[in-house]
Order: structure tokens, then sequence, then C-alpha cells
């Protein structure tokens, strides 16, 4: 009778923590969360140090982010019904304390407020399970408070607060809960979990943790043991070089080594997608732009731009650069009456680019993503996938004999440039960076 009893309150317990709903606007006071300079400055130094380098402590703070709330987003969700959730919806995110603390809109980053926490200690290990299946747009149940959530029993007591491990930290659905979002108009606009979970990484047991938090040596508290898997907090991304460096692997071979002036030769490129557990470009999709640019150059210098053959699929035009404009929605937020856009890709003309294209409501290419009510075609390279792409070059007349070296570069931008210019964003943020690069060579005949 007794252990039947337990046992239906057990279930009644149990219940109830899927019952909970989302965490919402102004459920909580700042006071209820600690600072992370509090968990950081005496106990987990190192864990602060990392984690303070990382874009996740800045995703209040970081300019782009700035820009693109408070000159695009905000005003935007005044004056048009259909995005007014993401006046409060983008802090869900890239505020959650702001958020979950009714602080809307928060203060610019200037003002030093709370707010500039971000994605802080107290965000994470008080989350404690999300709503409904599929975790995505800050669908996350938090319980702030003494008990912090984590993965491991430490051997030691905290001297300042209890431990409760949770399965939830240890999977990538845990990340899912910002790494996917739904727009207002219902469509996928970022799906970095949705992406891996239908990967081969997800099917081997391979979480999100194991490339973004990797394991070390290392205490966990100054007054800790040295645990030898230790949980970086690096959460090392797109903003940095050293994780993005060589992401995809390049053959470039020709159809035949020998040739005369006037002859055609077909080089084909493979691309492999070596290192990301989820597409390449991910998250941002948006901004960001992957392209294959290949040149030849001949014994004497000259340098010729082969573009890419066509496949001829569905939407195509919007892999291959061109001189085409959009981004005209931008004129809605910024006031602008119309405004005729800007440079779609803005690189050189004939290039093969690695994208998913987001359209407006009118069908216009966007870089907005709340603003998104369809995608296009995905040409991205999945994870372990390999792309194929061929470039048939007609040997000029008049090609000097000799060597003729052919080089694949595959190219980054964070955000495309006519994009960053127009708004202001800080160069870093359209930089070109070299992801890969390789040559081969044939000879031309005299
Ligand atoms: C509470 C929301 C939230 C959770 C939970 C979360 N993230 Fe993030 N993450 C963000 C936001 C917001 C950004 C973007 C910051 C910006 O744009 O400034 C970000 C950025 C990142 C980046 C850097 C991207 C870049 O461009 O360099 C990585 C890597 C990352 N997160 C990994 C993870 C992993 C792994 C997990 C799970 C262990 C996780 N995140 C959990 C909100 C979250
Ligand atoms: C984006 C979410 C996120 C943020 C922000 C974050 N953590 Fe963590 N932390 C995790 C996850 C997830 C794990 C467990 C990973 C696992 O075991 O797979 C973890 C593990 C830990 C551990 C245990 C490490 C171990 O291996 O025993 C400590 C201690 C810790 N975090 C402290 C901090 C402190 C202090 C901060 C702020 C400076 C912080 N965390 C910020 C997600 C986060
Ligand atoms: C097999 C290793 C691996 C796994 C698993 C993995 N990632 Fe990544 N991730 C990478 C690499 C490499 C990059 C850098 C290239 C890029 O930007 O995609 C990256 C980039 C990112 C970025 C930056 C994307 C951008 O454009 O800003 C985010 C955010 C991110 N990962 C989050 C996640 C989340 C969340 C998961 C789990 C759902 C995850 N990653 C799983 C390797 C991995
Ligand atoms: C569901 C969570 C979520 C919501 C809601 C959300 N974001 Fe983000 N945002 C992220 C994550 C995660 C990243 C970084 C991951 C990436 O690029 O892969 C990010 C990245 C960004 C970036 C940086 C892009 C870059 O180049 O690195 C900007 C700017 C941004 N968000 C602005 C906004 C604005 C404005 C809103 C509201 C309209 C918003 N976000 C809503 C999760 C969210």
């Amino acid at each position: 009778m007794k252990f039947t009893r337990l046992i239906s309150v057990t279930i009644f317990f149990f219940n109830c923590t899927f019952l909970l709903s989302q965490t919402k606007v102004s459920e909580f006071k700042y006071d209820d969360f600690k600072t992370p300079e509090y968990c950081g400055s005496a106990c987990h130094t190192d864990i602060y140090q990392q984690w303070k380098q990382s874009l996740m402590a800045k995703a209040y703070t970081h300019e782009w982010d700035e820009i693109e709330y408070f000159k695009l987003a905000l005003p935007h969700s005044e004056t048009d019904e259909r995005v007014a959730e993401v006046k409060a919806g983008c802090n869900g995110c890239h505020s959650p304390l702001a958020y979950v603390t009714g602080d809307i809109p928060p203060k610019k980053p200037s003002f030093n407020t709370r707010a500039n926490e971000s994605v802080s200690c107290e965000v994470c290990h008080s989350i404690v399970s999300f709503t409904g299946e599929v975790p995505y747009n800050h669908n996350y149940i938090m319980r702030p408070g003494k008990t912090k959530y984590s993965t491991r029993k430490s051997e030691i007591q905290s001297p300042v607060h209890e431990i409760v491990k949770s399965d939830l930290l240890r999977s990538g659905d845990f990340c899912g809960v910002c790494h996917n979002e739904k727009s207002p108009f219902g469509v996928w606009v970022k799906s970095t979990h949705l992406e891996w979970k239908e990967g081969p990484y997800f099917r081997e047991g391979v979480q999100c943790q194991d490339c973004h938090m990797p394991k070390t040596e290392m205490r966990s508290a100054s007054m800790g043991p040295v645990y030898k898997d230790m949980r970086t907090h690096i959460f090392h991304g797109a903003h940095d070089k050293s994780k993005l460096r060589g992401v995809i692997e390049l053959k470039i071979y020709p159809d035949i080594d020998k040739v005369e002036p006037g002859e055609v030769v077909k080089f084909t490129v493979l691309l492999y997608n070596q290192k990301t557990g989820h597409k390449f470009p991910t998250g941002s999709v948006e901004d960001r732009i992957v392209w294959l640019h290949v040149e030849a150059i001949d014994s004497k210098n000259n340098k010729y731009h082969l573009p890419v053959d066509k496949k001829g699929f569905e939407g195509e035009e919007y892999t291959i650069s061109s001189n085409a404009l959009a981004y005209q929605d931008l004129g809605v937020a910024l006031n602008i009456p119309d405004f005729k856009g800007l440079e779609r890709d803005a690189i050189s003309p004939g290039n093969r680019i690695f994208r998913m294209p987001y359209f407006d409501p009118e069908g216009q290419m966007t870089i907005q993503q709340w603003y998104t009510a369809s995608l296009g075609v995905d040409y991205r390279i999945g994870p372990r996938e390999t792309k194929v792409e061929t470039f048939t070059f007609r040997i000029p007349d008049n090609c000097p004999p000799g060597p003729l070296k052919v080089t694949a570069t595959i190219n980054y931008k964070l955000l495309v440039e006519s994009v960053g210019k127009f708004l202001g964003v800080p160069p870093s943020e359209y930089e070109t960076i070299v992801i890969n690069e390789q040559s081969t060579e044939i000879e031309i005949l005299p």
C-alpha cells in the first residue's frame, strides 16, 4: 500500500516536470541569478576565462547582434504585427536573463546592465528541461537557485551550491533549445540541431559537446581535484579561424594531362566535409557565404578565371555568383521607400556558392531571418558529404606552351560584404577567410 503510494507520488512529480511550461517573460528577477564573475573569479577560473572568449559570452553585446536587433528587428517588430513577437523573442536566446526577468527591450550594451551577461553560466546550469518533443525557440525550463545542474557528481561538495546530475546537459538536445529557430512565418531559419540529428554523428553518439567542449585534463574548480576528462568551455565556432580552416577538404584533377591551345579540358573538384557535425554552413545561414573559386595561371603568368559548369537543378541561380540585387526588405525596417537592394553576393561572378537562400514574404532574398516566409534550394555541404563540381575550360588559342597551374580555393565570409558595409558592421565580420586550397597542373603543348 505504502509502496504504491510512493510510486504514484514519484509518478506525479515525474509528470510535473513534463507539464511545466516554458520559462516565460518576467518569471524571475535578476537577483535570482549569480553573475559569471561570481562563478569564475575564485572557483571556476579556467572555465570562466574560456567562456569569456566565446561568442556566447557576447551573444548580446557583439556589435553585429546589437546592430541587427536595435537597427532592424526592434523597429520592425513595432511596425509590423506579423513579427511583433521578436521584440522579446530575440532575447530568449541572446540575453536569456533579460528575457526571463521581463527587461524588454533591454538597454543597449553601452549601459552595461545585466542583460550583457548574455548566455552565462547560470543560464545553462539552471536549465532542467524543455517543453514538447523538439528543442527550439528558447523552449527551455529554467530553475535558478542553490541547485546547479551538471553532468558530474563531484567527489567533493561545493561550499556554495548543490549539484544535481542531469542527462540533458550531456546531450545535443540541450543545445537545440537555442540552436534551432522557427520564424514567425513557421519556417526553420536555424536548424543546427536538426541537421545534426539527421546526420551520421548523432547516429554514432557524438554530441555537440564532443566537438565544441572537448575534454581535457584540468581542474573544474580551483579547490577541486584534477579530472582527466574535464569539459572545456571554449565553444569555438565560425568566429574562430582555427575551427574553420580545413573544414572542407579539396581535390582537383583534369580529365587530360597534355593539351594543345584550342582544346577543351574538364577539371573536377571534390569537396569533402570532414569536420562539421551539421551542414556547412549552418546556424545563421542567411548571412553566410561559402564559395569555390577556380583560377588557372599559364607559364607567362596570365590568369584565367574558370566559371563553374551548370548542373541544371531547380533554384541553381542562387548558387552561382552573379551581379543580381537582393535584400530589398532592409528598406522596410530602415524606412527607405523603394529601396532597390544591395549586391546579392558581392564576389566575382561565375563561382559556385554553397548556401540556402532565405526569402521574405515578397519572394526576395533576405538576411532578416525573422522576416523569412520560405526557403530556397539547400545547396550546403552535409556532414561527411562530398560534393562534385566541374569546370570545362577551352585553352585559349594564344596560351603559351609549358605548365598551366589550376588552383581551387574554397572561401568563406560570415556576412555578405555588401550587407556588412551598408549596415556599418565591423569589417572583421565580412573579411574573406580561406578554408582550403588545392592545385593541379597540366602541360600546354606547343
Ligand atoms: C540559451 C541559449 C543557448 C544555449 C543553451 C546554447 N547556445 Fe550556443 N549560442 C547561443 C547564441 C545566442 C549564440 C550566438 C552569439 C552571437 O551571435 O553573438 C551562440 C553561439 C554559439 C557558438 C559560436 C558560433 C560562432 O559563430 O562562432 C557555438 C560554437 C555554440 N553556440 C555552441 C553551443 C553548444 C555546443 C551548446 C550546447 C552545449 C550551446 N551552444 C547552447 C545561444 C545558446
Ligand atoms: C552554453 C551553455 C553553458 C554555459 C554558458 C556554461 N556551461 Fe558549464 N557546462 C555546460 C555543459 C553542457 C556541461 C556538461 C557537458 C558534458 O558533460 O557533456 C558543462 C559542464 C560544466 C562543469 C563540469 C565540468 C566537468 O567536466 O566536470 C562546470 C564546473 C561548469 N560547467 C561550470 C561553468 C561555469 C563556471 C560557467 C560560466 C563561466 C559555465 N559552466 C558556462 C554548459 C554550459
Ligand atoms: C563532428 C564535430 C561537430 C559536431 C558533432 C557539432 N559541430 Fe558544430 N561545428 C563544427 C565545426 C568544425 C564547425 C566550424 C565550421 C562551421 O562554421 O560550420 C562548427 C560550427 C558550429 C557553429 C557555428 C556556425 C556558424 O555559422 O556560426 C555552431 C553554432 C555550432 N557548430 C553548434 C553546434 C551544435 C549546437 C551542435 C550539436 C547539435 C554541433 N555544433 C555539433 C563541428 C561540430
Ligand atoms: C532560438 C534562439 C534564437 C533566437 C530566437 C534568435 N537568435 Fe540570433 N542567434 C542564435 C544563435 C544560436 C546564433 C549563432 C549561431 C550560428 O550562427 O550558428 C545566433 C546568431 C545571431 C547573429 C550573429 C550572426 C553572425 O554572423 O554570427 C545575429 C546578428 C543575431 N543572431 C540576431 C538575432 C536577432 C536580431 C534576433 C531576433 C529577430 C535573433 N537573433 C533571434 C539564436 C537565436
